[in-house]
């Protein structure tokens, strides 16, 4: 009796920490906080399944309850109790009911699933992008607008984001909990998806499969913008940057060390990031804070910053680094 009252004592310490951690994570970063169709309509599938499930736990226990309370063994009662077997009514029951609630649980989940992986690159009103992952990085191509880029994936609101997804290495999955998600991308293969963001804001984006040592540091971000603005940002993204007067010797120290790997025209894609843009980015290589002192550190030693990552350590002196850096900042 006094290890059950102890148990018992749990209880309350249980309800607090579920209490205090559904209050965790970020918002944009939450499947339970949808901010558009598709991740609504994945929501209504969590929320059809879980009460599918609550319904039959809380049947199958209640009945579990009244059986073993109704049917125990009384005083006086002597030998085993009178055995039944067969009951056509029962077993039609437990058949019929759980077939009518896959039924119920089927017809929905089929017919998202088939919705979200309709192939929207050739609709006119949809803009096509095709992801790349890399490890550790995210490359993004609007083939029909021209351009490329990395990290941030910018996109106009309201409007369906057609998705090519594929992998330069190994499998990586494609997943931005607050629009929807998520899908693998594979080497050699190309894989259907579309999103749709209904609001202006920056969604978190994940790399959702174990890719190798630096998986958990592979963000990046979806930036949704007014039409106006991302019209805006697709003009700048051709219009090549205007590099001021002291940023010159960092741009020719740029183009002998870091072009090779680094593209930083509208559609150049290399081993490494496009940059074109680079200063406007949300986050330095997709995870560190956008300054100087972080670009300096990843620079000098990427290793330290993103472990296994392909970006070798450039020999540079440090006030090439400064050069470079005054470069980049230019990169709008
Ligand atoms: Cu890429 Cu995990």
């Amino acid at each position: 009796m006094s290890r059950w009252k102890k148990n018992w004592r749990l209880v309350p310490l249980f309800a607090v920490m579920t209490f205090l951690l559904a209050g965790c994570g970020d918002p944009t970063l939450s499947a339970l906080r949808p901010r558009g169709p598709v991740a609504e309509e994945q929501l209504f599938l969590m929320k059809i399944s879980l009460a599918i499930m609550l319904l039959v736990v809380v049947v199958v226990f209640a009945l579990y309850l009244f059986v073993i309370i109704r049917f125990r063994k009384r005083k006086g009662q002597e030998g085993v109790p009178k055995q039944v077997e067969g009951n056509h009514v029962l077993e039609i029951v437990w058949t019929v009911i759980p077939i009518l609630l896959l039924i119920v649980l089927a017809v929905p989940t089929v017919y998202y699933t088939f919705k979200h992986s309709t192939n929207h690159v050739q609709n006119k009103d949809a803009i096509h992008v095709k992801v790349t992952a890399h490890q550790f990085w995210w490359q993004f191509e609007y083939p029909e607008l021209g351009i490329s880029t990395a990290q941030d994936l910018v996109i106009p609101k309201g409007k369906t984001i057609a998705l090519e997804l594929t992998s330069a290495d190994v499998t990586h999955s494609f997943w931005v909990p607050s629009l929807g998600g998520k899908l693998d991308t594979n080497t050699g293969m190309t894989n259907i998806y579309y999103l749709q963001a209904d609001e202006v804001d920056v969604f978190k984006g994940k790399c959702a499969e174990l890719c190798g040592s630096s998986h958990t540091l592979m963000d990046f971000k979806v930036k949704s913008l007014e039409q106006a603005d991302f019209d805006a940002w697709t003009q700048n993204m051709k219009t090549p940057a205007v590099i001021a007067a002291d940023a010159k010797q960092g741009e020719e120290l740029f183009k002998q060390k870091c072009l090779q790997c680094h593209a930083v025209d509208a559609q150049g894609l290399g081993f490494g990031p496009n940059l074109n843009g680079y200063a406007d980015r949300e986050m330095l290589a997709g995870v560190l804070e956008h300054n100087d002192q972080k670009l300096k550190d990843w620079i000098k030693n990427p290793q330290a910053e993103k472990p296994g990552t392909l970006m070798p350590i450039v020999p540079l002196e440090d006030k090439q680094i400064d050069e470079i850096i005054k470069y980049m900042n230019s990169l709008k």
